[in-house]
Formats: C-alpha cells, structure tokens, sequence
C-alpha cells in the first residue's frame, strides 16, 4: 500500500510578540506563574484583521518550497479557528498559494488536528485520490480567548505550520505510520466555546443574543491536564507497538506544547529523558493545530530533530480528541 511521505515542512509565526510581563501588567498573573505553571514566556499574535488563513498561507508556501516546488493535488487545513463559519477557508488558502481547484477542506479535531490530518492524507494518497497533499495546521486561538481571563489568555498563542505529503513507500524516511485516534464526546464540556454554533443560534426566539461572555473559548484546566497526559501516553504506547517499536528507540518525543508539566508527566510516564524531547512551549506557547507541525519545523532548523531520528508525535485537545503517530525524520530542509 502506498504511504504518505514527508517531503517539505514549513512554518510561519506572526511578528507580533506579547509578553508575560506584557500579559502582567493588565492583568492578574505574573511572569513567574505563567513560567511555572506552564512554561511559557511569550506568544506570537495575530494584529488586527489577520486570519487564520493569512498565517496558513505563509506556512504552505515555506512548505511547499522545502519540497522543491510543484503542486498539490489536495489541500487540508487543520483549524479550530478558520476565518469564517461559512466558507470553509482551506479554498481560499489554495487559491492564494496558486494551487488551482484542488480539493481543499478544512478539518476540525482541535489540538489534535494535524494528527487526524495526518490520517486523512495518508487515507487520500493510499487510495490513489491524490499523490500530493498540502497539510497545513494553523491557529489563531487569540481571537477567541477572553483577552481579561486570566486563566485562558496566558497559554495561546497564533502560529501556522504545514507539510507537503507525496505518495511514497512505507519503508521510506518521511512515510507517516497509520496514526492511533481518539475521542471522548462525553467529556465535551471541559473544552469549549458555548456560542457561535447551531446550537446557540437555535436555542431561544432570533432576537435573543447569546451572552456576551459565551463567545469566548473556556477550559476546566485541572480536569483536561489529567486527561492529556492519560491519553497522549496511552495513545503514544499503542502508536510505538503498532510501529513495532521500543519507547527506548525513539529518538524525539514531540507532543502537543499545551503545558510543559503536562509534557513533563507524559514524558515521565514514557521514560523519556529531557534530551529526547522536543520543545518550543516557551517561545510560541500553545498554537492548538499548529503546534506539531511547528514543533517539527523548529526542531529540524534548530537541528534537535535530525534525518534519521524515529519521532513520536502525540497531541490532545478539544472533542476530547486525541491520537499519536510515528515516522522516521526524512532528509528535508526547512523552508
Ligand atoms: O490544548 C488543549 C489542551 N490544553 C491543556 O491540556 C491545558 C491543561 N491545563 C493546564 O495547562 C493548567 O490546568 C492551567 C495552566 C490551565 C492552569 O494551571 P493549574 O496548575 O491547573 O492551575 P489551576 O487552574 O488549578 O489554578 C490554580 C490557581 C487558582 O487560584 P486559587 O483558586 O488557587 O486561588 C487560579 O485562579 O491559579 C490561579 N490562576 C492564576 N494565577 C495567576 C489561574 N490562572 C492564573 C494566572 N496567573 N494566569
């Protein structure tokens, strides 16, 4: 069966920096708890009037010219954040990358949306439906946190990040392995934004607005930190087996950058050294759906992920959802 293989990799950060002594000085938090709880310590941001697909776009292109050019024949965007309910916005991106009328689609898995991504272009390339596919997980979760909730505003930050898949063979650098997925809708309510949906827009008579305060994301933090470190570990374990590999084998470990103490227990709960994990938590914060493929990005430029090194990927979010996948680190250069 033909695989999905990695054949460029690009990513793109708004300019734009916040602080936590920015964050500090409007609101009630410190750089020291923010460095502490999470490990982060500044947050690329979207300026006003930039979009999600503004990010996505500079990600495809670096993409696309860290495999050397050509097309695609699809392009998938992962987003929790796209730039309108109706229309989907990966069209959009293809447009302006001049990729033609290819099929584009957005996906909605949360932070685990460029895993199930991974999943989709693998299954389109298996199936012959296309040879080449444009992935691209981009975020800009600052638009939909409340900019005075303390307990929100400090984790996100806005980033894109994005690989071009090419049909290829299992056994090559870059052929991602069938990721493990997961999901838990009765836990649905620790990840949310109330309004906005149908559900919201049908409830009510049409004159009714939904509470002002609704249309910001919310999170129960202490019930989804148990939960990301049970699922990425246990989605992780399965993930190595099917690989038919050894925990101890795995050069890189790169999970989602939701909190470093989460990445600590699951890296704990592994056996994975500090040496064999891959971060950027502190410079970009959590990006939701681009933080692996940015992760990738920065570590392969930063040369802590190199060819030939057997990565883990696992990510959590939203849903819930979650999943893990494993492939060697290919020859490629960042674009
Ligand atoms: O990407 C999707 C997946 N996301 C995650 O997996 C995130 C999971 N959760 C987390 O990362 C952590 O739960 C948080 C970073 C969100 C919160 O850390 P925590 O250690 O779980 O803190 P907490 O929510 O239990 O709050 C502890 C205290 C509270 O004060 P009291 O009630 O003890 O007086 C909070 O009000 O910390 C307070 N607090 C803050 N203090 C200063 C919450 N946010 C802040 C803040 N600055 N920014």
């Amino acid at each position: 069966m033909r695989s999905a293989v990695i054949a460029g990799i690009g990513s793109y950060l708004p300019p734009t920096l916040v602080t936590n002594d920015d964050l500090a000085a409007r609101l009630d938090t410190s750089d020291e708890w923010i460095r502490t709880r999470t490990g982060m310590a500044v947050r690329h941001v979207v300026d006003p009037g930039d979009a999600t697909s503004d990010l996505a776009v500079e990600a495809g292109r670096r993409a696309l010219a860290s495999a050397g050019g050509g097309g695609a024949d699809a392009l998938i965007l992962a987003t929790t954040t796209p730039d309108h309910q109706v229309p989907p916005t990966a069209p959009e991106i293809a447009t302006r990358l001049g990729l033609g009328t290819l099929a584009a689609f957005d996906l909605s898995a949360a932070c685990a949306g460029f895993l199930y991504g991974l999943t989709c272009a693998s299954g389109l390339i298996a199936t012959g439906a296309a040879e080449r596919v444009l992935l691209i997980g981009a975020d800009a979760f600052t638009t939909m946190v409340d900019p005075d909730d303390r307990g929100t505003v400090v984790l996100f930050g806005d980033a894109a990040g994005a690989v071009l898949l090419r049909a290829g063979a299992a056994d090559e650098p870059g052929a991602v392995a069938m990721p493990v997925l997961g999901s838990d809708g009765s836990l649905a309510d620790l990840i949310k934004v109330p309004a906005g949906g149908s559900r919201s827009r049908s409830s009510g008579p049409p004159s009714k607005q939904p509470d002002p305060g609704d249309v910001y994301f919310t999170m129960n933090g202490r019930e989804t930190f148990r939960h990301a470190v049970r699922r990425m570990s246990e989605a992780s374990r399965e993930a190595v087996t099917r690989a038919g590999w050894d925990l101890t084998g795995v050069d890189r470990l790169a999970a989602h950058q939701a909190n470093s103490r989460i990445l600590a227990a699951v890296a704990d709960e592994l056996g994975f050294e500090p040496e064999r994990q891959l971060s950027n938590i502190a410079e970009v914060g959590n990006t939701a759906a681009a933080s692996l493929p940015t992760l990738l990005a920065h570590s392969a430029a930063d040369g802590s992920l190199r060819a030939g090194h057997r990565v883990l990927l696992t990510a959590f979010g939203g849903g819930l959802s979650w999943g893990a996948a494993t492939l060697t680190w290919p020859d490629v250069t960042v674009g």
